[in-house]
């Protein structure tokens, strides 16, 4: 059977802007921003996102596209008889995991826009505001697990549907929907008392947190985890593109919106934070107390409120899309299963490992893997800080160093120029020394 590939460049474009721009944007760049002290964070992930980012990204697509398979064999295709594809091991093992946590929290967003359609949640709930309803909600054992479950049946059906169609259209409306409701959002958000705190805790740096070490490799996480970046989402992405398709722009393109996500969102979420007196560093929970927050100051705001999750959620499914993607393209080729049987095998294995994030946050809160951290933050931390950094620093090491600087350059769509020795540069010698001293100073 002809490997399938997308209809246009725009289809390929939208599909990756889809995975890019999800739950990483909103919830976790919020709560991973609020826990390492805003501002200071936030400018170390736009260094990160541009320095290492976009070029890596530019890399990733070009190994899948010039391979054309999954992102094991698109390894044991260009470098045959070698190691390298022990590698694409690492972006597969990331994909179970994070797509076992992050079905649970899509699972609350779907949550919430129930609430929103039902119009429960127009009002703060009577006992507890929306902090006790949020807290009263993930605390439980099934119903949390229903919510994941529908969301993981839904990702799973898109991705046996096959590539094409589904995705392409969902991601050309939801997209701009999204963008206007934060834009609206952001407007509320910043005409609230002590905005203004919220807006100098994002955009003034507190320099004295650059001195954690942590932060660095929270940055680095974040702008991986972001921008889809180490796993081989991107990668398999690439493999349905033809080679005619010029790269360097889409990735620009990909990078640019994805930031502009995370920024707006950060204008909306930290006004809120200040001004409702919610603390900045309550992790995970942060977004569903503040959003609800906001959008009931709003006029209209219950409307809104079911607009952002519904955009919200498909958000979340465009992006788990390409999360299952991986391993379900690796064991339709390895086990040369349908695309249903390898979707549906890997998306119910990975809902079962997402039973332990969700009980996690209520009868498992005392299970804390890694030092403090419940099970949802530790198997983040892995994959985030630890798996996709190695992944994209074995794919710059495999751009910039085995293949001759020709080959590098062709595959990515760039001449000898000025613009190609930088990107070339970058890839080869300053974005693995970074990853690695940014590795060993946070386990020094
Ligand atoms: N980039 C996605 C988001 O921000 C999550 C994701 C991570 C998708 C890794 C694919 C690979 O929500
Ligand atoms: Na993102």
């Amino acid at each position: 059977m002809a490997r399938e590939q997308w209809g246009t460049k725009l289809g390929f474009m939208l599909a990756a802007m889809g995975s890019a721009v999800g739950l990483g944007n909103i919830w976790r760049f919020s709560f991973v921003a609020g826990n390492n002290g805003g501002g200071a964070f936030l400018l170390l992930y736009l260094v990160f996102v541009f320095l290492i980012g976009i070029p890596l990204l530019l890399a990733e697509v070009s190994i899948g596209r010039k391979a054309k398979s999954d992102v094991i064999g698109s390894y044991q295709k260009l470098a045959p008889g070698t190691p390298w594809f022990l590698t694409g091991f690492f972006g597969v093992f990331s994909a179970f995991l994070i797509l076992s946590f992050y079905a649970v929290v899509a699972g609350w967003s779907l949550y919430y826009l129930f609430h929103y359609i039902t119009g429960d949640f127009f009002q703060a709930p009577a006992e507890g505001g929306y902090e006790g309803a949020f807290g009263g909600f993930i605390t439980q054992e099934w119903q949390p697990l229903f919510w994941s479950a529908l969301f993981m049946t839904m990702t799973i059906v898109i991705v046996f549907s096959g590539v094409k169609k589904g995705i392409e259209t969902a991601n050309k409306v939801f997209m701009p929907l999204l963008a206007l409701l934060l834009l609206a959002l952001a407007g509320v958000s910043l005409s609230l008392d002590g905005s203004m705190e919220g807006l100098s805790f994002l955009f003034r740096p507190d320099w004295s947190a650059l001195t954690q070490p942590s932060i660095y490799v929270q940055a680095l996480g974040q702008a991986f985890f972001s921008l889809s970046l180490g796993m081989g989402a991107l990668l398999t992405y690439g493999s349905y593109l033809s080679d005619d398709k010029r790269l360097p722009g889409a990735a620009v393109g990909i990078g640019l919106m994805d930031t502009f996500f995370a920024v707006i969102s950060g204008i909306v979420i930290f006004p809120a934070v200040f001004a409702f007196n919610i603390d900045p560093s309550s992790g995970p929970p942060l977004v569903f107390i503040t959003l609800p927050s906001i959008f009931e100051q709003m006029p209209l705001g219950g409307i809104a409120g079911l607009l952002f999750f519904f955009a919200l959620s498909l958000a979340a499914l465009s992006s788990a899309i390409s999360i299952l993607e991986v391993p379900t393209a690796y064991f339709m080729r390895l086990f040369r299963w349908s695309r249903t049987k390898a979707s549906v095998i890997v998306g119910v294995i990975m809902f079962f490992l997402g039973i332990s994030v969700s009980l996690g946050f209520g009868i498992w809160s005392g299970i804390t893997p890694i030092g403090e951290r419940n099970i949802l933050d530790s198997m983040d931390y892995i994959a985030s800080n630890i798996l996709l950094p190695l992944g994209g620093l074995s794919m710059a090491l495999f751009v910039g160093w085995y293949f001759t600087k020709a080959t590098a350059l062709k595959a990515v769509d760039f001449g000898d120029n000025v613009i190609g020795n930088v990107w070339y540069g970058l890839v080869k010698y300053l974005l693995p020394v970074m990853i690695i001293i940014i590795f060993i100073s946070s386990v020094l």
